[in-house]
């Protein structure tokens, strides 16, 4: 039985300030220095190379998802290409893996994935990214350019017996230049193992200069080519024209909700969809969010039912909207009719989310029988990263706000 030690930073429900749009706009062209075509919605392959035709990494390569036996490694070139990992458990990099697909290895394309597999739990690996460009594509010849490879980086796998896990979790960036820089550095040099982003990262999608610039770029830079960035969307990362070809740069290889084990933590994500009804008339018939919930709240109840639920010695969820202390639109609503119940009869430990762009930790009650801690917004002074460490012994979470000051804190004491 767990006994809650510690609660601070109890806020009062409030009522959610309209989000100031104060993102960054995006040129025609993007600062990674290729050229969109017109009239084509940026399609992917329709881009063209910059100036100079070099083959070039447009970002880091990042790692998107991690698992004890997988690892993901993902990189975007400019020009389309051939890409690989040389890898390995020593700094020799003696393996080589490519991604193929019905018999094909995957070519002639600029947005990569390789997947790793059969690897080590809780084992460190070595990697470095290689792509060549394929400057003619015929039947029967191929001409490749010029061969370009990342630095070396590292990463560990995921380990469910690891004694210790520490994350951070980061939510409603919503494009704000900077932030993912600032709010990572608040930890210090202080360990960590991956970082959650809760959604609204983005806000609304327009092209892939803003999916690579905002988002992937200054997580690649800052941390993700070696500890994975776990995303899930928010109402606003499905937004815009270019919402449905987002996905094509993140890994989510148990679907867009999925559940993950490490150390003592066992992680449900849901994706909470719109905050609207799907009859809004902005969405233009072109969201059906509600039927997404009620298929994640029957796959919720499942798992929630499942010995690697009940056996695992803490229960975390992370959702973008949050079951309660919204403002009542009709997308919020339908998380909290679908999901509070069950968490309540599973007796979930935690749920964390972001959305209302105020902070608050709020304890359990009789409405919501679970501790309910909300992160901050995208505004300076409004921002906040949340830190978990969890061991045997206990949970700790802590909020800071974007100066460092701690603003929330929330124990779980086995
Ligand atoms: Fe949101």
């Amino acid at each position: 039985m767990k006994t809650i030690l510690l609660m601070e930073n109890q806020k009062p429900p409030f009522n959610r300030r309209k989000f100031l749009t104060n993102a960054a706009k995006i040129a025609g062209v993007g600062a990674a220095g290729f050229i969109y075509m017109k009239g084509c919605n940026n399609e992917p392959s329709e881009v063209e190379p910059g100036p100079g035709n070099k083959h070039v990494f447009l970002t880091n390569p990042y790692l998107v998802t991690l698992e004890s036996s997988k690892a993901y490694i993902r990189c975007i070139t400019n020009l389309k290409a051939y890409s690989w990992v040389e890898y390995g458990e020593t700094e020799k990099l003696t393996n080589k893996e490519h991604a193929t697909t019905n018999g094909l290895v995957n070519a002639n394309t600029r947005i990569h994935e390789i997947e790793l597999s059969d690897l080590k739990p809780g084992t460190t690996y070595y990697y470095r990214v290689a792509s060549k460009n394929i400057i003619e594509f015929q039947p029967y010849k191929v001409v490749y350019g010029e061969t370009i490879y990342s630095k070396f980086y590292q990463f560990k796998t995921m380990d469910e017996q690891v004694a210790e896990t520490s994350w951070l979790i980061l939510n409603d960036i919503h494009d704000v230049r900077g932030s993912y820089e600032h709010m990572i550095g608040l930890n210090k040099n202080e360990p960590f193992d991956y970082v959650f982003l809760n959604g609204d990262m983005y806000d609304d999608i327009e092209n892939e200069d803003q999916v690579i610039e905002l988002m992937i770029k200054p997580c690649a830079e800052t941390f993700a080519a070696e500890k994975p960035m776990i995303f899930v969307r928010g109402n606003h990362d499905i937004r815009g024209k270019y919402a449905r070809e987002m996905l094509n740069y993140f890994s989510f290889p148990k679907g867009p909700f999925f559940t993950y084990r490490h150390g003592p933590v066992f992680v449900i994500v849901l994706d909470t969809g719109e905050d609207k009804e799907d009859a809004a008339a902005v969405f233009a018939g072109l969201v059906d969010c509600e039927a997404f919930r009620k298929k994640q709240a029957t796959w919720l109840e499942t798992v929630l039912q499942s010995d690697e639920y009940k056996n695992a010695p803490y229960k975390v969820v992370k959702m973008h909207i949050p079951t309660h202390y919204t403002t009542g639109g009709k997308g919020e609503l339908h998380c909290r009719e679908l999901f509070t119940p069950l968490f309540n009869q599973y007796k979930v430990d935690l749920v964390i989310s972001g959305h209302t762009h105020k902070w608050g930790v709020y304890p359990p009650n009789d409405i919501h029988q679970y501790p309910l801690v909300i992160g901050g917004g995208p505004r300076t002074g409004a921002r906040t990263l949340i830190k978990v460490k969890a061991n045997m012994q206990q949970l700790k979470l802590q909020m800071l706000d974007d100066s460092g000051k701690q603003v929330g804190e929330y124990l779980i004491k086995r």
